[in-house]
C-alpha cells in the first residue's frame, strides 16, 4: 500500500536545502501541503537567504502546495506564528520534521562557550520550540507525527562535535518523553539519525561518497516515521540506503549488598554489571525503576 499524505499539513524546518528540501519535496509529491521553513543562513548559522522560497517554487512547479517561512527555530514566538500561518491556510498541522541545524565544530579544548550554547540552541531548543508550538494542535486533532533529527555523533560521539553531539542526544531524550506524553492523543514521536552528503558533511565526506550517500536515500526513513502507521519512540539510522535501529539498553545487572555495596564491590562485579547478554530496552524511566525492584526481589 502506498504511503500518502493527502489532507495532511507538514512542517519541515531547515527545508531550504540538503535533507530538509528532499523531505519537503517528497511529502508534497505524496499529497502533503508543506510549510518550508528555513532561515537560509550558512552552515554555521550566519546570514539569511530566500532558500525556503526557492523550494516552495519547486513544489509549486510540480503542482504541489507549499508556503515559505523564514523564521528561526530558535525563536519560540516565531514558531507559534508559523503554526498559526499553516492553520489559517490549511486548517491544521499534522506532521513536524525537526531538521534545521548548524555546525560549529572544534575540539572541546578550543570551543567557545558561545558556540556550545548556539548549537544546542538551534538543534535542541529549536526542535523543542517547533514541537511545543504544534503540540496543542496535535492534541486537539488527536493526530500528530513528530520527527527529531539526531545523528551518529549524538548517539555514539565524534571528535570535535561536543556541542552538536550533546544537542543531538538531547533530541533522542526529548523523543523518549514526548512519545509517552503524546501516546493518548495519537501523537507519535521518533528520532532519525541520517548520514548524507550535504553541505554539512562536505568537508567530512570524501567527494566520491557523495553520490552513494545522496540525501534522497534518507527520505524513505523520514517519511515512514511520520506516516499514518508510523511506529513511535524509535531511533532509526539511515544512510546510502542502509537502515538500522538503535536502542538505549540496560544490562541485566546485579544487586549488591553488605560489603559488596561499595566501590570495591562494583570493581569486583564489573564483568557481571557490564555483561550484555539478555540486554533490556525499558519503555520508560519508570519501567527501569520497576526492573530495579524486580532485581531486588530476585536477590
Ligand atoms: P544543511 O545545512 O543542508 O541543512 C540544514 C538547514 O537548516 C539549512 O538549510 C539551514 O539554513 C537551516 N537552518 C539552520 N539554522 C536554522 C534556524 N535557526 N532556523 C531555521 N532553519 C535553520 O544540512 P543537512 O545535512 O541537510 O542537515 C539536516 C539535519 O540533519 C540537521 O539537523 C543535521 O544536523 C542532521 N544530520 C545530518 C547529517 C548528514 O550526514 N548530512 C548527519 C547527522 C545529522
Amino acid at each position: 500500500m502506498s504511503i500518502r499524505f493527502d489532507d495532511k499539513v507538514a512542517i519541515v524546518t531547515g527545508a531550504g536545502g540538503g535533507l530538509g528540501r528532499e523531505y519537503a519535496l517528497e511529502l508534497a509529491r505524496r499529497g502533503a501541503k508543506v510549510v518550508v521553513n528555513d532561515l537560509g543562513g550558512d552552515r554555521s548559522g550566519q546570514g539569511a537567504s530566500d532558500a525556503a522560497q526557492k523550494v516552495v517554487a519547486e513544489i509549486e512547479a510540480m503542482g504541489g502546495e507549499a508556503i515559505a517561512n523564514g523564521a528561526s527555530v530558535t525563536e519560540y514566538d516565531q514558531m507559534v506564528e508559523m503554526v498559526a500561518q499553516a492553520k489559517e491556510k490549511w486548517g491544521g498541522v499534522h506532521v513536524l520534521i525537526n531538521n534545521a541545524g548548524v555546525l560549529r565544530d572544534k575540539s572541546f579544548a578550543k570551543m567557545e562557550p558561545a558556540d556550545f550554547d548556539f548549537v544546542v540552541k538551534v538543534h535542541l531548543i529549536g526542535s523543542a520550540n517547533a514541537t511545543k508550538a504544534c503540540w496543542d494542535t496535535f492534541r486537539e486533532q488527536n493526530y500528530g507525527r513528530v520527527l527529531m533529527t539526531a545523528s551518529s555523533t549524538g548517539l555514539f560521539g565524534n571528535f570535535g562535535q561536543a556541542n552538536y553531539g550533546a544537542a543531538k542526544l538531547g533530541l533522542a531524550g526529548l523523543t523518549k518523553t514526548l512519545y509517552l506524553e503524546g501516546a493518548k492523543n495519537n501523537i507519535k514521536v521518533n528520532t532519525l539519525a541520517p548520514t548524507a552528503g550535504t553541505r554539512m558533511t562536505q568537508d567530512i565526506f570524501p567527494e566520491q561518497l557523495f553520490d552513494a550517500f545522496s540525501p534522497h536515500k534518507v527520505v524513505p526513513a523520514a517519511l515512514f516515521l511520520v506516516s499514518e502507521d508510523a511506529p513511535t519512540n524509535q531511533i532509526l539510522g539511515a544512510g546510502a540506503g542502509v537502515f538500522q535501529a538503535s536502542y538505549v539498553t540496560l544490562t541485566q545487572g546485579v544487586a549488591l549488598k553488605g560489603d559488596d555495596l561499595s566501590p570495591e564491590g562494583i570493581a569486583a562485579h564489573w564483568a557481571q554489571i557490564t555483561d550484555r547478554a539478555n540486554e533490556i530496552v525499558p519503555e520508560s524511566g519508570a519501567a527501569q525503576a520497576m526492573l530495579i525492584g524486580k532485581k531486588l526481589q530476585e536477590g
